[in-house]
């Protein structure tokens, strides 16, 4: 693999490592809050993210990179309230996502077949994380904020009627 691609993958496993220790702090507030629903829904994306992150490692050790293990930001401590939170969220996601296209775009550019085409899990994931995002929050705006418990108890179904489980 080319070392700008290598880089700019790199730039990616510090990208999902963050994701996965911002939806922790997520989940870890939410815990705090008494919402042990959002809690739980933060905690398994957390997981996933650390997955994608596992995921960019491997491929770039398996192309004859090396992958670069990143100390991270510290993410956000306190959030505004519930909304606000998945607000910020799709926003993170819809920053992933262009971060993702970024390095399509290099890889057809240089053409990469190889990464173009191990690429292509992660922009079909990025349109399930988008979307299943903009359902909870126009669920959020239906229920409204007096509506907090109702919320909490069926977000994690909402996860499992969304989504599909990442594979290899
Ligand atoms: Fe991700
Ligand atoms: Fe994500």
């Amino acid at each position: 693999m080319k070392k700008k691609l290598e880089e700019i993958c790199n730039r990616q496993v510090e990208r999902e490592a963050y994701s996965s220790n911002l939806y922790l702090s997520m989940a870890s507030w939410a815990e705090t809050q008494g919402m042990s629903g959002v809690a739980d829904w933060m905690y398994a994306q957390a997981d996933e993210e650390r997955v994608h992150f596992l995921k960019f490692v491997k491929f770039i050790n398996e192309r004859g990179g090396h992958a670069i293990i990143p100390a991270l930001e510290k993410p956000p401590v306190e959030f505004k309230g519930v909304t606000e939170m998945f607000n910020e969220v799709l926003h993170h996601e819809q920053f992933i996502t262009s971060s993702i296209n970024e390095i399509v775009t290099m890889a057809s550019a240089d053409k990469d077949y190889a990464l173009l085409n191990w690429l292509q899990w992660f922009v079909s994931e990025q349109v399930e994380e988008e979307s299943s995002v903009r359902a909870i929050i126009d669920k959020l705006k239906l229920l409204g904020s007096h509506n907090m418990y109702m919320f909490d108890r069926d977000i994690m179904s909402m996860r499992t009627a969304g989504e599909a489980t990442p594979q290899e």
